[in-house]
């Protein structure tokens, strides 16, 4: 653990020199470099707050129990801010493994905590509901893996939705195609929450985006950049993905989005549990993450 308070997180980093780094403050993934350690994978605003004082903007949030803002009124959640408490909630660092595969390729994991025992009280008392999830990070040569583990521990079942806002870095938006949607219904947030067909093999994003493509077939979504495949976002029990880039006005009206003109080099590609809701009763689990490869 590197720091105190707020802003502290552990670094994990291989012999072969790739890293990860993962703030407590909502055990968000904060930098993933491979390739020896000289690219990194995800995009950070420069003015994210990293000090616990507001979600991070970039990298990679996690979003539970609720996906955007909350139905209004009549569902457990709707106390709750948009996207919930846990990328806002301090996770407690459960500890590091290590594991090698048969190749002498190590990888590392970190797991994290956060429970309902040691949320904030506004969180609390807005959801008080029983519950611990552990979140598990891998870093391996040329991925990395997310992986959320929530167990149901109160008497009472619940219904959660779950995400990583998974924050991409690329060159240039304009070459970006992302592949693995074709045929899929999406909902688009942009044109008032209608409903829509992926007609295109590659989507290209040429303006603000903010889809929710759900129960998708097919488990990898692939990033190709200039015509070179860049990273496959592979899912692991999770049917949705939501595809956004706030573009040049939205960017420019987020505070702590920076520089302006920085939504050229990012893409979300967020995997989850958000068409509809999760339930878990008494002392059930749901596990389910992505393994992120970047192919360069
Ligand atoms: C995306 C949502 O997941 O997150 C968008 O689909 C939202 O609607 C975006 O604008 C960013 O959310 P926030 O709360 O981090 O600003």
């Amino acid at each position: 653990i590197v720091g105190t308070g707020a802003s502290s997180k552990v670094i994990a980093t291989l012999p072969s020199g790739e890293s990860v780094e993962v703030l407590l403050y909502g055990a968000t993934v904060v930098s993933w470099k491979s390739n020896g350690g000289k690219t990194e994978n995800l995009w950070l605003s420069e003015k994210a707050a990293l000090d616990g004082s507001k979600a991070v903007r970039g990298g990679i949030p996690v979003v539970f129990p609720v996906f955007g803002p909350p139905p209004k009124s009549g569902h457990p959640t709707s106390s709750l801010p948009q996207h919930g408490f846990a990328r806002t909630s301090r996770w407690e660092f459960l500890g590091k493994s290590t594991s090698e595969d048969a190749l002498d390729s190590q990888s590392v994991k970190l797991d994290f905590g956060l429970y309902s025992s040691g949320l904030a009280e506004e969180a609390r008392r807005a959801w008080p509901l029983d519950f611990g999830l552990v979140y598990s990070v891998t870093l391996s040569k040329d991925s990395l893996q997310t992986v959320v583990n929530v167990r149901n521990e109160g008497n009472k079942s619940f219904e959660f939705q779950f995400l990583l806002h998974t924050y991409l870095k690329v060159k240039d938006i304009s070459k970006v195609a992302i592949n693995g949607l074709l045929g899929v219904t999406y909902i688009d947030k942009v044109l008032n929450a209608s409903t829509h067909q992926q007609s295109e093999s590659s989507l290209h994003i040429t303006g603000e985006i903010d889809r929710v493509y759900g129960s998708i077939p097919q488990d990898t979504t692939s990033v190709v950049e200039d015509g070179t495949s860049r990273f496959d976002v592979v899912r692991d029990n999770l049917q949705d993905t939501v595809i956004w880039n706030p573009w040049i006005e939205k960017a420019k009206a987020m505070g702590d989005f920076s520089p302006d003109d920085g939504y050229k080099n990012m893409v979300c590609v967020e995997v989850g549990a958000v068409k509809g809701w999760q339930k878990l009763e008494k002392g059930e689990v749901f596990e389910g993450g992505q393994t992120i490869k970047s192919l360069l």
